[in-house]
């Protein structure tokens, strides 16, 4: 028998990218997701890439209600990987309480249904953003967590602390929670890819939308950080890869490899790359001459930031396997496919 992960998000950019590799893997895929920055028809990229469908359930998460009656009907669910949340940071400065409600109400309802259904293993998407900007760098899993600097921020701060407490009073619930650096670019089919409503808050599909003419020019945020070239540094990876990790944190926890009920984990390249490098690599891999300029720095934006993923490397066996230069490829690749269709 396929034992069942729910993904919930499972129809956004990160949630569409596991779920394929959960399928690669043999898992039995149920997705909740309440479409507000996603769309049911990229269950059909799923389905186009690993032939399988996914069932999606469509409502939200701080539905305690509906996620008690969904529960009650799936309880034979072995591992819950929970990536639906909001995540624009500037516009959770805005709207603090929304963010609150719906990534820190989802959460508890989750692991109150999973305590109660007795489903033991809990994955949970974090940020990099904990860290703030660090004294060290590359930044370890130990280094100190620094006030955040947005509401958004606090959320996986705070999400990160419900369920350590969680797991420290009920010792039947395991838990991984994944620090993301900075995920980029699709599937390299280009049949499933990132989807932002509106106008990107993210540097690649912004880059992408300026290349293909959706946008004047991209906006460079600051030239003069302490930095080699004075851009801004982050550790840019291939989504796939991420996908990838959560499919090995998902066998840990079955297979009861864990070595602490709660267990947290960067996931990196380990690579601190510049916004003008991130750029250089898009124009190499299009041929594009892409238009920007810089401008004010962005506020609440960290320096620079890279992962220190060996605690990843040796604990978890996983490593990033695609170059910035090959996820830049799948980004624009993917922007090329959806745009001849739309
Ligand atoms: C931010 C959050 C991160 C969150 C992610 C999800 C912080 C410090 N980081 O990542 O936790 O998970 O968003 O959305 O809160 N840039 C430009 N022009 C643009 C867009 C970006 O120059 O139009 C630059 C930024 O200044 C930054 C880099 O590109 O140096 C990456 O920015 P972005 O893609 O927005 O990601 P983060 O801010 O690193």
């Amino acid at each position: 028998m396929k034992k069942k992960v729910l993904v919930t998000g499972g129809t956004g950019y990160i949630g569409s990218h596991t779920a394929v590799e959960l399928i690669n893997e043999g898992y039995d895929v149920v997705i909740i997701d309440n479409l507000y920055n996603s769309e049911e028809k990229v269950l059909d990229g799923i389905e186009k890439i690993t032939g399988v469908r996914p069932v999606l359930e469509v409502f939200d998460l701080c539905d305690h209600e509906m996620l008690g009656s969904f529960f009650s009907k799936n309880s034979d669910i072995a591992a819950v990987i929970h990536f639906a949340a909001y995540k624009a940071v500037g516009e959770s400065v805005r709207k603090p309480l929304e963010y609150y409600r719906n990534n820190l109400v989802s959460l508890i309802n989750i692991l109150e249904s999973m305590k109660k259904h007795k489903v033991p293993n809990f994955v949970f998407s974090s940020s990099c953003t904990v860290y703030g900007q660090p004294e060290k760098l590359p930044v370890t899993e130990s280094a100190p967590l620094q006030p955040a600097v947005s509401p958004y921020g606090n959320t996986k701060q705070v999400g990160e602390e419900i369920i350590r407490d969680t797991v420290d009073a009920d010792n039947m619930i395991k838990a991984i929670a994944l620090r993301y650096f900075n995920p980029i670019g699709a599937h390299p089919s280009a049949i499933i890819g990132e989807l932002p409503h509106g106008v990107p808050e993210n540097l690649v599909p912004y880059i992408t939308q300026t290349a293909i003419g959706i946008r004047e020019e991209l906006k460079v945020f600051g030239n003069d950080y302490d930095t080699p070239d004075g851009y801004c540094i982050r550790d840019y990876l291939h989504v796939v890869d991420l996908a990838k990790a959560h499919v090995v944190a998902v066998n840990r926890l079955i297979g009861g490899k864990n070595k602490a009920g709660f267990e947290v984990f960067n996931l990196g390249t380990g690579k601190g790359v510049s916004v003008m490098e991130a750029i250089s690599s898009f124009e190499k891999v299009s041929g594009i001459s892409l238009k920007y300029k810089v401008v004010e720095r962005r506020p609440g934006d960290i320096e620079k930031i890279w992962a220190d993923p060996s605690f990843a490397n040796t604990e978890l066996g996983w490593k990033t396997q695609s170059s910035l230069d090959v996820a830049m490829k799948t980004a624009w690749d993917w922007e090329k496919q959806i745009r001849k269709k739309s």
